[in-house]
């Protein structure tokens, strides 16, 4: 953190123009105060974005353009203003559109010889008319589920409470105890299979990953609210720290290799204990049902929240752009995501942004596990093959990125497009968010789970050999440094360059990440594997799915119940992230033991 504060200083960059200048400009963003203005039945308030043009010469506007040239910096020749009318021009008449539009251009007319026309009306709205969408029948019908949920959890734990203890009990209604879900998600399978437990870093790793995750989230909300000094956006968003948070998404395919290779994983040990079982594609429904009844029963509880009593949460300058709005996405795309498809279907209508990755997930845990039930019974084989196609994998992103010029995210970054959560973006659509842009992870998952089940047969002992424990020890610090080397990467422009980086930047970081978990998982060091593998990860872990869902609702909540413009500092920054920490485990906590776990396993109880 302090090398992030003092680095500016050292390094000496900045805007291209001083501080005296920025400041006389018209601001970028400007909230007049939300609740006093339509606290009285007659107030008005209206937000939007205004397009500037000046008429004939003006200083003012050829620095607003010098300024948005500058891709680094945010486009300054776009206001975004929220105007309490109760209390802003007055005299002028019309409509409530038209008198917000008059009266911005007026204000800037004066003060800056600027005009403004209205490039997006996010509302206007008055003091006696509701704040929020009524109540309504899909509402209600999501509180019935919920409470359904809530008295069938009454009922299993005041169920297993009561019951004899000595009898074996009721397989449906212990699965809706609190106690044996609790029982669960604190479980310690010291005492279990050798194998799994060896495993258990991959809990700490998912942990940690999600605790950035949610620092980046954080970051890029500040980019889609209203801030009241965006010149730290600007300014901090060229320093070269900067691009753990520009190109560090690509750590998000740590749980694309996780979830193939456990689910290879795992094939390949159920066989292993069942020797009379042999793998094949017959096993392929059951293997789909099991990864669905997991992760779709939570999926949709948060998705059918998120559409319904989200809206009604809270009131703010930005609720409705920032949640309002996502609500009504998520209503209308539910479906798609309920099919997880939402990737590919309107991919530019967003409802929470985070949930590609459950459809790219689910799209390549069908692709790896027909590969894995096919090539099961040759592992040799399969291993050449995985090999080869993560090869060609690679190539072929280059060869899509190179002929529609889908690049990586990196190239996308800009202030402006994280501002509007990077629609209209085809790379984020076609490439980012796209199955075959995780491939090569999902590719490797598999590869992975085959060397190391095989390798474990023969016997094999990472300790032994030096060049992987080298291989090893390098790998974490590998890590920052490619996610870093993207400030580099971003100087080159030409097509081919970009296409190259394209395809190496996520696969290279697949590579080290592999290298890594093979190293935990082979406890090259102890030392790691005892960190990563503490009981608290443990239960953190097995909440994964949780806080991925619920965490972005957080980050959007916080910026649109904000009453006036937020204030961007590392410290707010960090302030908030710990804030989503904190109020997303906590939310995650019951999510988990009263939804995820019992819908789950009755599922699983159902279906067999
Ligand atoms: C800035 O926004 C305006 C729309 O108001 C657009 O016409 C212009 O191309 C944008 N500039 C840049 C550099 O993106």
């Amino acid at each position: 953190m302090l090398l992030f504060l003092l680095l500016p200083t050292v390094a000496g960059y900045g805007l291209s123009i001083t501080d005296e200048q920025y400041y006389k400009l018209p601001p970028l963003f400007s909230l007049d105060d939300y609740q006093p203005c339509l606290a009285s039945s007659g107030g008005q308030y209206c937000l939007g974005s205004f397009h500037l043009t000046a008429e004939g010469d003006n200083q003012v506007y050829d620095v607003l353009l010098e300024l948005t040239n500058d891709l680094k910096n945010f486009n300054h020749t776009l206001l975004h203003r929220g105007y309490c009318l109760t209390s802003r021009c007055l005299d002028i008449e019309g409509s409530l559109p038209q008198r917000f539009t008059a009266c911005v251009d007026r204000t800037l007319s004066q003060e800056y010889g600027l005009r403004a026309t209205l490039h997006r009306l996010d509302y206007c709205k008055t003091g006696d008319k509701p704040r929020t969408r009524q109540i309504d029948n899909v509402d209600w019908i999501f509180a019935a589920v919920a409470i359904a949920v809530l008295v069938l959890n009454g009922i299993g734990t005041l169920y297993d409470t009561f019951r004899n203890q000595d009898e074996k009990p009721n397989r449906f209604l212990i699965i809706w105890s609190f106690y044996s879900n609790w029982n669960r998600l604190t479980a310690n399978y010291e005492d279990g299979d050798d194998r799994l437990s060896a495993l258990n870093p991959i809990q700490g790793v998912k942990a940690l990953t999600l605790l950035l995750v949610m620092m980046a989230h954080t970051t890029f909300s500040y980019y889609t609210g209203y801030t009241y000094n965006p010149v730290f956006l600007e300014t901090h968003g060229r320093n070269p720290l900067s691009y753990f948070f520009y190109n560090g998404s690509v750590i998000v395919q740590t749980f694309v290799i996780v979830s193939s290779f456990l689910l290879s994983y795992n094939l390949l040990l159920h066989v292993d204990k069942n020797p009379k079982k042999i793998l094949g594609l017959s096993m392929l429904p059951r293997s789909l049902m099991h990864r669905l009844s997991r992760i779709v029963p939570l999926y949709l509880f948060v998705l059918g929240l998120a559409s319904t009593w989200w809206s009604h949460a809270n009131d703010g300058a930005l609720w409705t752009p920032l949640v309002e709005a996502e609500v009504a996405r998520c209503r209308h795309k539910f479906w798609t995501q309920a099919l997880f498809i939402n990737n590919l279907y309107e991919p530019n209508t967003l409802c929470l942004i985070q949930t590609w990755f459950l459809a790219v997930d689910m799209q390549l845990y069908v692709v790896a596990a027909v590969l894995t039930l096919l090539l099961g019974r040759w592992p040799r084989l399969a291993l050449k093959l995985f090999g080869a196609m993560f090869l060609a994998s690679v190539a072929g992103i280059f060869a899509i990125s190179y002929k529609w010029s889908l690049f990586s995210i990196l190239y996308s970054m800009t202030p402006e497009v994280i501002r509007m959560q990077l629609t209209n973006q085809d790379s984020f659509n076609y490439l980012y968010t796209a199955p075959w842009g995780s491939l090569p992870a999902s590719l490797m998952g598999l590869f992975l789970a085959f060397l190391h089940y095989d390798l474990e047969k023969r016997g094999f002992k990472a300790n032994e050999h030096r060049w992987l424990v080298m291989a090893y020890r390098l790998s974490v610090p590998s890590m920052f440094l490619w996610v870093f080397a993207g400030s580099l990467f971003q100087q080159f422009t030409s097509p081919e360059a970009k296409a190259i980086f394209t395809a190496l930047d996520r696969p290279v970081f697949v590579v080290l990440v592999s290298t890594a978990l093979f190293g935990f998982c082979n406890k090259i060091d102890e030392l790691w594997w005892k960190f990563l593998s503490w009981r608290g990860f443990m239960i953190l872990g097995r909440m994964s799915l949780s806080v991925l869902l619920f965490h972005w609702s957080y980050n959007l909540s916080i910026m649109g119940g904000r009453l006036i413009a937020a204030q961007a500092s590392v410290l707010e920054i960090g302030g908030d992230w710990m804030a989503v920490i904190f109020l997303t485990y906590v939310t995650a906590v019951p999510a988990t033991l009263l939804v995820e776990y019992p819908l789950q396993r009755t599922l699983q109880a159902v279906f067999g």
